[in-house]
C-alpha cells in the first residue's frame, strides 16, 4: 500500500497520508469521558469536532463536558485524594505505578505519535521523536521524586534547646484542576499529571477542545498503569465552559495552567475566589541574540529552527532575532536558506518537518499578523504567504525592517514568522531583548564565554540558551518572568508544588 502511494502520489501534493487501523479505530470511539477509571458518557449531547489541520476535515467526536460532568470528576478526584487511597500508599508504590503509565505510552509509541501528528498536524516523525519520548521522560522523572520528597526538622529560634521538638513536614495540596493547550497535547498533560501524582494529589486534566485525543488515548492505560479510581480523570470540553468550572470549583485545590497569557490573567483572577494555589505557564516573545563572533553555519539554522520547529506555536519560540550589524545579511541569508528543510507538508507525511498550523482560527490569526506588519511597513524576506490548501498551511516566513513597537515584534504571533533586527553592541541588545511583556526564554549564540555569561545575567527570562534552542529537561525548573506566568514546572520546584508545608510544634 504505502510503495503504491508513494509512486502515485505528486511529490508536492499536500495530500494528507492514510491513517492506521489502530488511529481509525479511536478516531471512530464513541464520545466519553474517564472518571473513577471508567468511561463515561456525558449528561448532555453536546460534543466538539476533531480536526486534521492537514485537510480542514471532521475526523471524530468529543464530549463538551457539562457543568455536571465537570461535577462529577470532581467529586471522583475529591473522594480518592480525601480517603488517602493515593496520598497514603507508600511512595515506591506510587513510583512504580507511575513509571508503569511511562512503559504504556511506550509500548504504544507509534500510535500516540500519529495520533498527536493527525489533531495537530505536527509531522508525525517529530512526535516519535520529541513528543512521545519526551512525555515518557517527565513521568519517569516525576515518579522518582515520590519517594524523595521529605519535610525537615528545623528548630524553632526563641526556645530552649530540648523543650520542644519541631519540624516541617511536606504534604500533598490535594485536588488539582490542570488545563492543557493544544500545541504538544501529550507533553503537557504528562508534565502536568506527573508531579501532581508523584505529590499524592488527585487530579482532572482537561486537555485542549482542539487536541484531546492523545489525553483520552492515555487514559485508557491508567487502570493498567494500577492507579485507583478517581486519581487521574479526564474532562474533555471548551476553556470558557468546563475549564472555568474547574477554575471555580471549591472542591479543587490547585489549578495549573498552560496557554494564552490572557486566559492565564483570567484563571488567576476566578481562582481567587476560592483562594486556590495556581500556577501558570503562558505566553512568550523569546529573543534570539547573534552575537558578531558567532559561529553562522551553527546560528542560522539554529535561529531557524528555534521560530519554525512546531510551525512556531511553541511557548518558546525564537520569534525575535537581533543580528549584530555585520553579520545580519549572511545570518538572514542562512535562516532564509533552510525554508526548503521547513516547507509545509502534511503531517502523516514521514519526510515532513513543519506540518500546517492547528486550526483555521490560528492561520487567520497568523495571517492578520503578517498582514499587520506590512501595513506598519515592515518588509517580507521570504514567506509571508500560505500555500493553496484545505489545510492550515503558512509559509515559514521573515520579517525585516520592523520597529519595536510594530504588533509583531511586540505580541505573540504563535506561528512560523520571525522578525529580525539589527544591534550594534551588548548593552543595546539586551535593553531591545528585554523591551517586552513577556520574559519566558531566549538564546544567545557566541563563541565568548565572558559575552555568554553577562548577556545571561542581563536577560529576564526564565531560561536561558547558550548556542543552542528549546532544549528542556525535566530536571531543569522551566517558567517565566513577568507575564510569561508564575511558579515553576518540572525539577524538584515543580513537584513541591504540589504540597503544601506544615510546621509542628510539640512542648516536650
Ligand atoms: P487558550 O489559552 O484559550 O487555551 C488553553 C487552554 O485553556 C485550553 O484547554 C482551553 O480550553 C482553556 N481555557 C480557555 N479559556 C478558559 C477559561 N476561561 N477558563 C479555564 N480554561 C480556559 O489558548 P487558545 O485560545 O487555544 O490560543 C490562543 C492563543 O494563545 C494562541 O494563538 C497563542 O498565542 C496562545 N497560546 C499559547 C500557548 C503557550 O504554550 N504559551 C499555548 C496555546 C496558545
Ligand atoms: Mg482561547
Amino acid at each position: 500500500m504505502a510503495m503504491v502511494q508513494a509512486v502515485t502520489r505528486q511529490a508536492d501534493s499536500l495530500a494528507q497520508f492514510d491513517y492506521s487501523p489502530a488511529a481509525k479505530r479511536v478516531l471512530a470511539r464513541k464520545p466519553a469521558l474517564f472518571i473513577n477509571n471508567e468511561w463515561v458518557r456525558s449528561t448532555h449531547g453536546a460534543t466538539l469536532v476533531v480536526e486534521d489541520p492537514s485537510t480542514g476535515k471532521e475526523v471524530g467526536r468529543i464530549v463538551d463536558a457539562s457543568d455536571a460532568d465537570v461535577d462529577r470528576a470532581v467529586a471522583a478526584a475529591r473522594t480518592a485524594f480525601d480517603d488517602g487511597r493515593w496520598s497514603n500508599l507508600p511512595p515506591n508504590k506510587r513510583e512504580r505505578i507511575i513509571n508503569k503509565l511511562a512503559d504504556l505510552i511506550e509500548a504504544h509509541a507509534a500510535e500516540f505519535a500519529e495520533l498527536e501528528a493527525i489533531d495537530v498536524g505536527k509531522p508525525v516523525g517529530f512526535a516519535s521523536v520529541v513528543d512521545i519520548p519526551a512525555s515518557v521522560d517527565h513521568l519517569r522523572y516525576m515518579a522518582g521524586w515520590a519517594s524523595k520528597l521529605g519535610g525537615e526538622v528545623m528548630d524553632p529560634q526563641s526556645l530552649p534547646r530540648g523543650t520542644v521538638f519541631s519540624y516541617v513536614a511536606r504534604e500533598p495540596v490535594g485536588v488539582a484542576a490542570q488545563i492543557v493547550p493544544w500545541n504538544f497535547p501529550l507533553i503537557m498533560a504528562t508534565l502536568k499529571i506527573s508531579p501532581a501524582l508523584a505529590a499524592g494529589c488527585t487530579l482532572i486534566l482537561k486537555p485542549a477542545e482542539q487536541t484531546s485525543l492523545t489525553a483520552l488515548r492515555l487514559a485508557d492505560f491508567v487502570a493498567e498503569a494500577g492507579f485507583p479510581p478517581g486519581v487521574i480523570n479526564v474532562v474533555t470540553g471548551n476553556g470558557h465552559t468546563a475549564g472555568d468550572r474547574l477554575v471555580k470549583h471549591p472542591d479543587v485545590d490547585k489549578i495549573a495552567f498552560t496557554g494564552s497569557t490572557e486566559v492565564g490573567k483570567l484563571i488567576n483572577r476566578n481562582a481567587t475566589g476560592t483562594l486556590k494555589r495556581v500556577t501558570l505557564e503562558l505566553g512568550g516573545k523569546s529573543p534570539v541574540i547573534v552575537m558578531p563572533d558567532a559561529n553562522v553555519e551553527e546560528a542560522a539554522p539554529g535561529a531557524a529552527g528555534a521560530i519554525f520547529f512546531n510551525s512556531g506555536q511553541i511557548c518558546i519560540a525564537g520569534s525575535r532575532l537581533f543580528v549584530h550589524r555585520s553579520i545580519f545579511d549572511r545570518v538572514i541569508e542562512g535562516v532564509a536558506a533552510t525554508t526548503g528543510f521547513w516547507k509545509p507538508r502534511p503531517s502523516l507525511d514521514p519526510q515532513a518537518h513543519m506540518g500546517p498550523l492547528v486550526s483555521k482560527e490560528q492561520k487567520d490569526k497568523v495571517m492578520g499578523y503578517i498582514a499587520a506588519g506590512k501595513r506598519d511597513g515592515a518588509s517580507i524576506a521570504i514567506g509571508g504567504d500560505a500555500p493553496a490548501a484545505d489545510g492550515y498551511y503558512v509559509n515559514p516566513t521573515i520579517l525585516v525592517n520592523v520597529k519595536a513597537n510594530m504588533s509583531v515584534v511586540r505580541e505573540e504571533i504563535f506561528g512560523p514568522v520571525v522578525v529580525a533586527q539589527r544591534f550594534d553592541d551588548l548593552d543595546e541588545v539586551a535593553k531591545a531583548a528585554n523591551d517586552s511583556c513577556y520574559g519566558l526564554a531566549a538564546g544567545i549564540w557566541t563563541k565568548d564565554l565572558k559575552t555568554m555569561h553577562r548577556l545571561a545575567s542581563k536577560l529576564k527570562a526564565g531560561t536561558v540558551w547558550g548556542n543552542c534552542h528549546a532544549v528542556i529537561d525535566p530536571a531543569l525548573p522551566f517558567g517565566g518572568y513577568k507575564q510569561s506566568g508564575f511558579g515553576r514546572e518540572q525539577a524538584r520546584q515543580g513537584i513541591e508544588s504540589y504540597t503544601e508545608l506544615k510546621s509542628v510544634i510539640i512542648q516536650l
